[in-house]
């Protein structure tokens, strides 16, 4: 007998339509990214070769920096990037949002490889402003700030907000980083380029498999110096694995397939969120996005969530989503974050599973 949240995963998979996401993370993602590439194309080796150098000129050039590499991850990507900062001033102190990936999801990489300390700006619910920046020791080498803010919702802050954070950084010797894993998906909401983003930071690092949809990579970009050292903290790393052509390739196809498609994700970000916001007891975090993603919060209890979306699943033929998180024993979320899927869906049919999810929360305590 499945359990609620094993049965909710059920429906989902065996859903028609997702309104999340690109589609499946299945081997026709790289089938399709080599169906054009001639078959004598040399390998990149150990880091050298025009098949890793070209990728990484290209992405520094749309960046607006001087240089850039190519890391298997953004893991590892960036916990350098904050070692190279921090050896730099001769202070291991970085600064970050709490709920930041390298806090939350490394196993604490950067303070037991590193030694690095952190210092956390501002609660978990909030965006980091310049009044948490200025409030903090002048020791810090190097303030991480991550755009969109994964963990609530994708929230950002304002534009002005960033530049007056750079502007005081750059007056008190600290280094800006960007953790841009999604900094493609906000330019919509800021519209500005993405030179001018990065121009605001000293490195800036981009994931390749987020709304890009790659299979795995990331590109750490920044000053010539920087890039030469970052080359050499990735070999320390492991991380220049003999060839990455088959992430680099990938991450080039679908960065040509998908770099002109955020608006397409934004607009439709919004448009699922409020049809999310007109359900009773849903709300989603931002209540309008900001970017591609938002979390769908519900007053339910994970148990109660979960059935109710299990059903509304399977009766609509439309995936929502595959699990639910619990926030206190009266409420759980999930993350949305939109891509080419939503648009093969039937409008019809998202209009069903809307209808359903409603109805469902209205007649909660549930019954099956
Ligand atoms: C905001 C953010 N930063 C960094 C990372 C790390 O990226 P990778 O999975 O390539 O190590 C992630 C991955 O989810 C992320 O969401």
């Amino acid at each position: 007998m499945l359990d609620n949240l094993e049965a909710l995963k059920k429906s989902f998979d065996e859903t028609g339509y997702q309104l999340s996401g690109h589609g499946p993370r299945n081997v026709k993602v790289l089938k399709q990214a080599f169906q054009e590439i001639d078959e004598d194309t040399k390998s990149d080796i150990y880091g050298s070769g025009a098949a890793i150098g070209d990728f990484e000129d290209k992405m520094a050039n749309f960046l607006g920096k001087e240089k850039a590499v190519f890391f298997p991850s953004g893991t590892m990507a960036q916990q350098i990037a904050l070692r190279i900062w921090c050896d730099e001033k001769g202070s291991a102190k970085v600064a970050y949002h709490p709920l930041s990936h390298l806090e939350i999801h490394e196993e604490d990489g950067l303070k037991k490889l590193h030694g690095i300390e952190t210092v956390l700006l501002t609660e978990r619910d909030n965006v980091i402003q310049p009044e948490d920046v200025k409030a903090m020791d002048k020791d810090v080498s190097c303030v991480l700030l991550e755009l969109p803010q994964r963990e609530i919702g994708g929230q950002l802050p304002r534009f002005e907000t960033l530049q007056a954070i750079s502007d005081y950084c750059r007056a008190n010797d600290i280094r800006l980083h960007l953790d841009g894993a999604r900094i493609l998906e906000t330019l919509p909401f800021y519209q500005k380029s993405i030179e001018e983003i990065c121009e605001l930071f000293d490195s800036v690092y981009m994931s390749m498999y987020k709304g890009i949809g790659g299979i795995a990579g990331a590109v750490l970009a920044g000053g010539e110096e920087f890039i030469r050292q970052s080359k050499v903290w990735k070999k320390r790393h492991g991380g220049d694995l003999i060839s990455l052509y088959p992430y680099i390739f990938t991450a080039d196809y679908y960065f040509e397939m998908r770099k002109g498609k955020m608006e397409e994700y934004y607009e439709s970000a919004k448009e699922l969120a409020a049809r999310y916001n007109s359900c009773t007891g849903i709300s989603t975090l931002p209540e309008v996005p900001v970017s591609n993603m938002f979390h769908v919060h519900i007053n339910k209890p994970t148990d109660e969530a979960a059935q109710v979306l299990a059903a509304v699943q399977q009766e609509s033929g439309i995936g929502l989503t595959g699990y639910v998180r619990e926030v206190d024993q009266n409420k759980c979320y999930y993350e949305v974050s939109m891509g080419d899927f939503y648009t093969t869906a039937p409008q019809e049919k998202i209009e069903l599973a809307f209808q359903l999810l409603d109805k469902k929360m209205r007649t909660l305590p549930f019954s099956n």
